[in-house]
């Protein structure tokens, strides 16, 4: 059986710059859980389902479909054999992922991906429930997190990057993850938490470098 690596947390906690600079450095395979629920997201919503209505996404998530291949250091993700871009991580899927992530149906349509993966080799896997539901047997569960106003400040300046924001909107940017946070933390099925015996670590003051380095030591 592979190594799995679980790191959860928040939003704009470090994760999948953590999570890719570990895989990199140890020769594992990243997994970035979060992209899977943005593709379902994404997908529903060019679908034409109506949002609103667990019941239309439910029914969609038993057909959804999504190719995964290792690549270099991570499982690639691929819909009709094209690589979903930053559109899976515009406002408007911000607003729609939390959401549609609640849905127990989804969440097993991703879950079970996520299990498969098992078989591409070891894994370092980031997201919200990977320690507590999905990777529950991993001895090795680190759950990052760090100042709310830190996390906000570093999200807007990527989003003014990839042209989703603007330089005066990171009061905007700090509601939106915030709203998301809240609805991860509070939903029923599978909800963002410290899992079990995790290593916690806060990321505020600290380098990429240094939280990589931090999980890497501590890996069992
Ligand atoms: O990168 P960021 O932390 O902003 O978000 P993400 O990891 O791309 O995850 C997007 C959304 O997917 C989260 O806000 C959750 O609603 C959902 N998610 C989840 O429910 N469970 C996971 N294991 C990963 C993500
Ligand atoms: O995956 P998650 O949403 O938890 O966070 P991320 O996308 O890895 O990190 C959000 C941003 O914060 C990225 O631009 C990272 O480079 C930056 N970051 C940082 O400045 N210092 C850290 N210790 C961790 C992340």
């Amino acid at each position: 059986m592979s190594t799995v690596i679980c790191v959860d947390g928040p939003a704009a906690s470090g994760k999948s710059t953590v999570s890719k600079l570990i895989a990199q450095k140890i020769g594992y395979l990243y997994v970035d859980s979060g992209a899977l629920y943005r593709i379902v997201t994404w997908l529903i919503k060019e679908d034409g389902c109506n949002m609103s209505s667990t019941e239309e996404i439910a029914e969609f998530a038993k057909n959804a479909r999504v190719d995964f291949l290792p690549k270099e250091n991570r499982v690639a993700y691929e819909v009709k054999g094209r690589e979903p871009g930053d559109n899976i991580r515009s406002p408007e899927i911000n607003a729609l992922v939390s959401p549609v992530s609640a849905v127990p149906e989804v969440r097993a349509l991703v879950t079970g991906w996520l299990r498969g993966m098992r078989s591409l080799g070891n894994l370092v896997v980031e997201g919200r429930d990977i320690g507590s539901v999905v990777f529950p047997d991993s001895v090795n569960r680190f759950y990052l997190d760090a100042d709310p106003d830190v996390r906000a400040r570093r999200r807007h300046k990527e989003d003014v990057a990839k042209g989703f924001a603007d330089s005066a909107s990171e009061g905007k940017v700090k509601e939106s993850l915030l709203n998301r946070d809240k609805i991860d933390s509070t939903r029923k099925a599978a909800p963002l938490t410290i899992p079990e015996g995790a290593m916690v670590i806060d990321t505020t003051e600290m380098t990429i470098e240094q939280v990589a380095d931090t999980i890497i030591v501590n890996i069992k």
